[in-house]
Protein backbone atom coordinates (compact mmCIF):
# COMPACT_ATOMS: atom_id res chain seq x y z
CA UNK A 1 0.00 0.00 0.00
CA UNK A 2 0.86 3.40 -0.38
CA UNK A 3 1.18 3.82 3.30
CA UNK A 4 3.62 0.98 3.52
CA UNK A 5 6.02 2.03 0.80
CA UNK A 6 6.19 5.64 2.12
CA UNK A 7 7.49 4.22 5.36
CA UNK A 8 10.05 2.11 4.04
CA UNK A 9 11.00 4.72 1.70
CA UNK A 10 11.66 6.83 5.09
CA UNK A 11 13.29 3.96 6.82
CA UNK A 12 15.16 3.40 3.46
CA UNK A 13 16.19 7.16 3.39
CA UNK A 14 16.99 7.11 6.88
CA UNK A 15 19.41 4.22 6.86
CA UNK A 16 21.38 5.70 4.05
CA UNK A 17 21.52 8.91 5.41
CA UNK A 18 23.34 7.54 8.91
CA UNK A 19 25.40 5.09 7.34
CA UNK A 20 26.98 7.02 4.28
CA UNK A 21 29.75 4.86 2.42
CA UNK A 22 30.68 2.89 5.25
CA UNK A 23 30.23 -0.88 6.36
CA UNK A 24 27.19 -2.33 8.25
CA UNK A 25 27.33 -5.68 9.85
CA UNK A 26 24.15 -7.57 11.51
CA UNK A 27 23.44 -10.83 12.90
CA UNK A 28 20.96 -12.73 11.27
CA UNK A 29 18.80 -15.53 13.30
CA UNK A 30 16.26 -16.55 10.79
CA UNK A 31 13.94 -14.61 13.14
CA UNK A 32 11.57 -12.09 11.92
CA UNK A 33 12.75 -8.80 13.57
CA UNK A 34 16.38 -9.35 12.42
CA UNK A 35 15.07 -10.84 8.93
CA UNK A 36 13.22 -7.19 8.44
CA UNK A 37 16.53 -4.96 8.92
CA UNK A 38 18.24 -7.44 6.91
CA UNK A 39 15.85 -6.80 4.08
CA UNK A 40 15.34 -2.95 4.55
CA UNK A 41 19.27 -2.31 4.79
CA UNK A 42 19.88 -4.51 1.89
CA UNK A 43 17.30 -1.91 -0.25
CA UNK A 44 18.94 1.17 1.52
CA UNK A 45 22.53 0.12 1.06
CA UNK A 46 22.78 -3.20 -0.75
CA UNK A 47 26.56 -4.81 -0.38
CA UNK A 48 27.74 -2.45 2.34
CA UNK A 49 25.68 -4.52 4.79
CA UNK A 50 27.69 -7.90 5.74
CA UNK A 51 25.10 -10.36 7.04
CA UNK A 52 26.26 -12.85 9.35
CA UNK A 53 24.49 -16.12 10.08
CA UNK A 54 25.99 -17.95 12.95
CA UNK A 55 24.48 -21.21 12.50
CA UNK A 56 24.57 -23.35 15.67
CA UNK A 57 23.06 -26.35 14.62
CA UNK A 58 19.64 -26.03 16.89
CA UNK A 59 17.62 -24.13 14.18
CA UNK A 60 14.59 -26.63 12.90
CA UNK A 61 14.60 -28.57 9.92
CA UNK A 62 15.19 -26.80 6.88
CA UNK A 63 15.67 -23.25 8.56
CA UNK A 64 19.24 -22.66 7.97
CA UNK A 65 18.87 -23.47 3.94
CA UNK A 66 15.79 -20.95 4.27
CA UNK A 67 17.63 -18.18 5.52
CA UNK A 68 20.33 -18.45 3.35
CA UNK A 69 18.71 -18.87 0.19
CA UNK A 70 16.30 -15.71 1.12
CA UNK A 71 19.63 -13.70 1.37
CA UNK A 72 21.75 -14.46 -0.92
CA UNK A 73 19.30 -15.41 -3.97
CA UNK A 74 17.01 -12.96 -3.27
CA UNK A 75 18.37 -9.92 -1.37
CA UNK A 76 21.88 -8.85 -3.02
CA UNK A 77 24.17 -8.25 0.17
CA UNK A 78 27.14 -9.50 1.52
CA UNK A 79 25.92 -13.24 3.28
CA UNK A 80 28.80 -15.05 5.84
CA UNK A 81 27.20 -18.39 7.00
CA UNK A 82 29.06 -19.44 9.84
CA UNK A 83 29.59 -23.12 10.19
CA UNK A 84 29.75 -23.17 13.94
CA UNK A 85 28.07 -26.39 14.76
CA UNK A 86 30.84 -28.49 15.75
CA UNK A 87 31.92 -25.77 18.12
CA UNK A 88 28.67 -25.50 19.57
CA UNK A 89 28.29 -29.29 20.03
CA UNK A 90 31.66 -29.52 21.74
CA UNK A 91 30.58 -26.54 24.36
CA UNK A 92 27.14 -28.29 25.03
CA UNK A 93 28.73 -31.94 25.20
CA UNK A 94 27.95 -32.18 29.04
CA UNK A 95 25.62 -29.47 29.77
CA UNK A 96 22.37 -29.89 31.76
CA UNK A 97 21.33 -27.13 33.30
CA UNK A 98 19.26 -24.70 31.38
CA UNK A 99 21.00 -21.83 32.37
CA UNK A 100 23.92 -22.69 31.93
CA UNK A 101 22.70 -23.64 28.22
CA UNK A 102 21.89 -20.55 27.54
CA UNK A 103 24.56 -18.85 28.67
CA UNK A 104 27.37 -20.75 26.70
CA UNK A 105 24.85 -20.30 23.26
CA UNK A 106 24.99 -16.76 23.76
CA UNK A 107 28.27 -15.84 24.58
CA UNK A 108 29.82 -18.13 22.28
CA UNK A 109 27.02 -16.30 19.34
CA UNK A 110 29.15 -13.33 20.17
CA UNK A 111 32.22 -14.99 20.06
CA UNK A 112 31.57 -16.04 16.08
CA UNK A 113 30.26 -12.44 15.51
CA UNK A 114 32.94 -10.48 17.02
CA UNK A 115 35.23 -13.07 14.58
CA UNK A 116 33.59 -12.42 11.40
CA UNK A 117 33.69 -8.25 12.29
CA UNK A 118 37.38 -8.74 13.03
CA UNK A 119 38.09 -10.76 9.72
CA UNK A 120 36.08 -7.55 7.56
CA UNK A 121 38.34 -5.49 9.21
CA UNK A 122 41.44 -7.29 8.64
CA UNK A 123 40.68 -7.28 5.29
CA UNK A 124 40.61 -3.91 4.82
CA UNK A 125 36.47 -3.35 5.36
CA UNK A 126 36.10 -2.18 9.00
CA UNK A 127 32.77 -2.44 10.16
CA UNK A 128 31.54 0.95 11.83
CA UNK A 129 27.80 0.41 12.15
CA UNK A 130 26.06 -2.52 13.80
CA UNK A 131 22.22 -3.14 12.71
CA UNK A 132 19.43 -5.07 14.81
CA UNK A 133 15.77 -5.77 14.67
CA UNK A 134 15.35 -3.93 18.38
CA UNK A 135 11.16 -3.30 18.39
CA UNK A 136 9.83 -0.68 20.48
CA UNK A 137 8.33 -3.68 22.70
CA UNK A 138 12.16 -4.55 23.58
CA UNK A 139 12.69 -1.51 24.77
CA UNK A 140 9.78 -0.92 27.02
CA UNK A 141 10.68 -4.41 28.11
CA UNK A 142 14.18 -3.98 28.64
CA UNK A 143 13.50 -0.46 30.81
CA UNK A 144 15.02 2.71 30.17
CA UNK A 145 18.18 2.75 28.14
CA UNK A 146 21.60 4.16 28.23
CA UNK A 147 21.74 7.53 27.41
CA UNK A 148 24.47 9.62 25.83
CA UNK A 149 24.15 8.85 22.00
CA UNK A 150 26.85 6.33 22.78
CA UNK A 151 26.20 2.45 21.47
CA UNK A 152 26.65 0.97 24.52
CA UNK A 153 24.41 -1.75 24.60
CA UNK A 154 23.09 -5.01 22.38
CA UNK A 155 20.39 -7.24 22.39
CA UNK A 156 20.43 -10.22 23.70
CA UNK A 157 17.18 -12.73 24.16
CA UNK A 158 14.91 -10.72 25.55
CA UNK A 159 17.97 -8.10 27.41
CA UNK A 160 20.37 -5.03 26.40
CA UNK A 161 23.85 -6.96 27.35
CA UNK A 162 26.86 -4.86 27.27
CA UNK A 163 29.12 -4.89 24.49
CA UNK A 164 32.78 -6.64 25.53
CA UNK A 165 35.68 -4.10 26.45
CA UNK A 166 36.97 -2.57 23.62
CA UNK A 167 34.46 -3.45 20.94
CA UNK A 168 32.46 -0.16 19.69
CA UNK A 169 29.89 -0.15 17.28
CA UNK A 170 27.16 2.84 16.40
CA UNK A 171 23.94 0.77 16.63
CA UNK A 172 21.21 1.48 13.37
CA UNK A 173 17.74 0.04 15.05
CA UNK A 174 15.11 0.90 12.31
CA UNK A 175 12.32 -0.91 13.70
CA UNK A 176 12.65 0.77 17.57
CA UNK A 177 9.03 2.19 17.07
CA UNK A 178 7.43 -0.66 15.88
CA UNK A 179 5.46 -2.87 17.26
CA UNK A 180 5.55 -6.89 15.67
CA UNK A 181 2.42 -6.65 13.84
CA UNK A 182 3.99 -3.43 12.45
CA UNK A 183 7.00 -5.76 11.41
CA UNK A 184 5.29 -8.54 10.06
CA UNK A 185 3.44 -6.00 7.23
CA UNK A 186 6.78 -4.34 6.56
CA UNK A 187 8.61 -7.70 5.90
CA UNK A 188 5.18 -8.81 3.59
CA UNK A 189 6.07 -5.53 1.90
CA UNK A 190 9.87 -5.99 1.56
CA UNK A 191 8.91 -9.20 -0.13
CA UNK A 192 10.15 -11.48 2.83
CA UNK A 193 8.77 -14.82 2.21
CA UNK A 194 5.69 -16.02 4.50
CA UNK A 195 7.50 -18.55 6.39
CA UNK A 196 9.51 -15.87 7.87
CA UNK A 197 7.24 -13.23 8.13
CA UNK A 198 4.64 -15.65 9.97
CA UNK A 199 7.44 -17.28 11.81
CA UNK A 200 6.44 -18.56 15.37
CA UNK A 201 8.54 -17.20 18.34
CA UNK A 202 11.33 -19.17 18.67
CA UNK A 203 13.92 -19.13 21.57
CA UNK A 204 17.48 -17.89 20.89
CA UNK A 205 19.28 -21.03 22.30
CA UNK A 206 16.94 -22.78 20.28
CA UNK A 207 16.58 -26.88 19.95
CA UNK A 208 18.96 -27.19 22.82
CA UNK A 209 16.25 -25.88 25.32
CA UNK A 210 14.05 -28.16 24.35
CA UNK A 211 16.03 -31.28 24.62
CA UNK A 212 16.13 -31.96 28.04
CA UNK A 213 19.52 -32.88 29.30
CA UNK A 214 22.73 -33.35 27.28
CA UNK A 215 22.18 -32.29 23.89
CA UNK A 216 23.83 -35.11 21.27
CA UNK A 217 23.79 -35.31 17.69
CA UNK A 218 21.40 -38.08 18.01
CA UNK A 219 19.21 -36.36 20.13
CA UNK A 220 19.05 -33.04 17.68
CA UNK A 221 18.39 -35.43 14.74
CA UNK A 222 15.24 -37.09 16.53
CA UNK A 223 13.95 -33.63 17.32
CA UNK A 224 14.48 -32.06 14.29
CA UNK A 225 12.53 -34.89 12.80
CA UNK A 226 9.57 -34.71 14.88
CA UNK A 227 8.95 -31.28 15.14
CA UNK A 228 9.13 -30.83 11.61
CA UNK A 229 6.03 -33.31 11.01
CA UNK A 230 4.25 -31.26 14.16
CA UNK A 231 4.77 -28.43 12.25
CA UNK A 232 3.82 -29.48 9.04
CA UNK A 233 0.16 -31.12 9.97
CA UNK A 234 -0.11 -28.12 12.28
CA UNK A 235 0.00 -26.06 9.41
CA UNK A 236 -1.63 -27.87 7.24
CA UNK A 237 -4.70 -27.93 9.24
CA UNK A 238 -4.55 -24.40 9.12
CA UNK A 239 -4.25 -23.54 12.71
CA UNK A 240 -0.15 -22.30 11.42
CA UNK A 241 1.54 -19.79 10.28
CA UNK A 242 -0.48 -19.15 7.26
CA UNK A 243 -3.40 -17.23 8.62
CA UNK A 244 -3.39 -13.57 9.01
CA UNK A 245 -3.48 -12.00 12.55
CA UNK A 246 -6.62 -9.29 12.74
CA UNK A 247 -7.56 -6.86 15.62
CA UNK A 248 -11.63 -7.32 16.04
CA UNK A 249 -13.12 -5.21 18.80
CA UNK A 250 -10.04 -5.18 21.40
CA UNK A 251 -9.70 -9.13 20.81
CA UNK A 252 -7.07 -10.69 18.78
CA UNK A 253 -8.92 -13.13 15.96
CA UNK A 254 -7.79 -15.38 13.68
CA UNK A 255 -9.17 -15.79 10.13
CA UNK A 256 -8.49 -19.07 8.54
CA UNK A 257 -8.43 -18.91 4.85
CA UNK A 258 -11.96 -20.21 3.74
CA UNK A 259 -12.27 -22.38 7.64
CA UNK A 260 -13.93 -20.86 10.95
CA UNK A 261 -12.68 -18.40 13.32
CA UNK A 262 -10.81 -19.11 15.99
CA UNK A 263 -10.82 -16.81 18.74
CA UNK A 264 -6.93 -16.63 19.64
CA UNK A 265 -4.40 -18.08 17.74
CA UNK A 266 -2.16 -21.33 18.24
CA UNK A 267 1.14 -19.28 19.62
CA UNK A 268 3.55 -21.76 19.37
CA UNK A 269 3.64 -25.46 18.48
CA UNK A 270 6.28 -27.72 19.06
CA UNK A 271 8.08 -31.07 19.87
CA UNK A 272 10.44 -31.08 23.21
CA UNK A 273 12.37 -34.49 23.66
CA UNK A 274 12.65 -35.33 27.49
CA UNK A 275 15.68 -37.60 29.18
CA UNK A 276 14.10 -40.48 29.59
CA UNK A 277 13.33 -43.73 27.65
CA UNK A 278 10.30 -46.54 28.01
CA UNK A 279 9.40 -49.07 26.83
CA UNK A 280 7.19 -50.33 23.24
CA UNK A 281 6.54 -52.88 20.72
CA UNK A 282 6.68 -52.90 17.05
CA UNK A 283 6.19 -56.44 15.34
CA UNK A 284 7.05 -58.96 17.45
CA UNK A 285 9.61 -56.80 18.90
CA UNK A 286 9.94 -55.07 22.42
CA UNK A 287 11.66 -51.70 21.70
CA UNK A 288 13.05 -49.14 24.17
CA UNK A 289 13.02 -46.02 22.98
CA UNK A 290 12.50 -41.63 23.36
CA UNK A 291 8.89 -40.36 23.54
CA UNK A 292 8.18 -37.30 22.26
CA UNK A 293 6.57 -34.46 23.97
CA UNK A 294 4.10 -32.10 21.99
CA UNK A 295 3.46 -29.07 23.07
CA UNK A 296 0.74 -26.45 21.67
CA UNK A 297 0.11 -23.12 22.92
CA UNK A 298 -2.77 -19.94 22.78
CA UNK A 299 -1.03 -17.14 23.91
CA UNK A 300 -1.56 -13.56 22.53
CA UNK A 301 1.97 -12.35 24.27
CA UNK A 302 3.77 -15.61 26.25
CA UNK A 303 3.08 -13.85 29.51
CA UNK A 304 0.37 -16.83 29.90
CA UNK A 305 -0.42 -19.64 28.12
CA UNK A 306 -3.31 -21.53 28.03
CA UNK A 307 -2.88 -25.70 25.79
CA UNK A 308 -4.27 -25.56 22.93
CA UNK A 309 -7.47 -27.96 22.48
CA UNK A 310 -6.20 -29.43 19.09
CA UNK A 311 -8.76 -31.99 17.47
CA UNK A 312 -8.00 -35.75 18.50
CA UNK A 313 -7.94 -35.87 14.80
CA UNK A 314 -5.05 -33.58 14.48
CA UNK A 315 -3.16 -35.17 17.84
CA UNK A 316 -3.67 -38.58 16.11
CA UNK A 317 -2.04 -37.54 12.87
CA UNK A 318 0.69 -36.04 14.94
CA UNK A 319 1.25 -38.98 16.68
CA UNK A 320 1.14 -42.06 14.20
CA UNK A 321 3.37 -40.13 11.99
CA UNK A 322 6.06 -39.36 14.64
CA UNK A 323 6.26 -43.01 15.53
CA UNK A 324 6.09 -44.30 12.10
CA UNK A 325 8.91 -41.86 10.52
CA UNK A 326 11.20 -40.98 13.26
CA UNK A 327 13.51 -44.02 14.27
CA UNK A 328 13.71 -44.50 17.95
CA UNK A 329 10.51 -42.79 19.46
CA UNK A 330 7.92 -44.96 20.15
CA UNK A 331 5.59 -43.17 22.04
CA UNK A 332 4.21 -39.46 21.80
CA UNK A 333 2.53 -37.41 24.75
CA UNK A 334 1.18 -34.14 24.82
CA UNK A 335 1.47 -31.43 27.33
CA UNK A 336 -2.05 -30.26 28.71
CA UNK A 337 -0.65 -27.18 31.10
CA UNK A 338 -1.39 -24.26 31.03
CA UNK A 339 1.22 -21.20 31.88
CA UNK A 340 1.67 -20.27 34.71
CA UNK A 341 2.19 -23.13 36.42
CA UNK A 342 4.10 -24.07 33.61
CA UNK A 343 6.54 -22.55 31.19
CA UNK A 344 6.06 -22.46 27.48
CA UNK A 345 9.40 -24.23 27.12
CA UNK A 346 10.38 -26.92 28.83
CA UNK A 347 13.96 -25.60 30.01
P1 LIG B 1 8.54 -19.50 28.73
O1 LIG B 1 9.12 -20.86 28.50
O2 LIG B 1 9.32 -18.71 29.75
O3 LIG B 1 8.73 -18.71 27.37
O4 LIG B 1 7.08 -19.53 29.02
C1 LIG B 1 8.11 -17.48 27.06
C2 LIG B 1 8.48 -17.13 25.63
O5 LIG B 1 9.87 -16.84 25.53
C3 LIG B 1 10.52 -17.75 24.67
N1 LIG B 1 11.80 -18.08 25.27
C4 LIG B 1 12.97 -17.57 24.89
N2 LIG B 1 13.28 -16.73 23.88
N3 LIG B 1 15.55 -16.86 24.50
C5 LIG B 1 14.57 -16.39 23.69
O6 LIG B 1 14.89 -15.64 22.76
C6 LIG B 1 15.32 -17.71 25.53
O7 LIG B 1 16.23 -18.12 26.24
C7 LIG B 1 13.95 -18.07 25.73
N4 LIG B 1 13.34 -18.87 26.63
C8 LIG B 1 12.01 -18.86 26.33
C9 LIG B 1 9.56 -18.93 24.53
O8 LIG B 1 9.73 -19.63 23.31
C10 LIG B 1 8.23 -18.26 24.65
O9 LIG B 1 7.83 -17.67 23.42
Amino acid sequence: TWKMDSIIDDAVEAIRAQVGDARVILGLSGGVDSSVVAALCAKAIGKQLTCVFVNHGLLRKNEPEEVEAVFTKQFDVDFVHVHAEDRYAALLADVTEPEEKRRIIGSQFWEEFFTVAQDLAEGGRPVKFLAQGTIYPDIIESGARKTGGKASTIKSHHNLIPFPEGVHFDLIEPLDHFFKDEVRALGTALGLPDHIVHRQPFPGPGLAIRIIGTVTRDKLHVLKEADAIVREELDAYNIGVNEAVGERGGELVRTTPGGPEVERPVWQYFAVLPDIKSVGVMGDERTYGYPIILRAVESSDAMTADWAKLPYEVLGRISGRIVSEVPGVNRVAYDITSKPPATIEWE
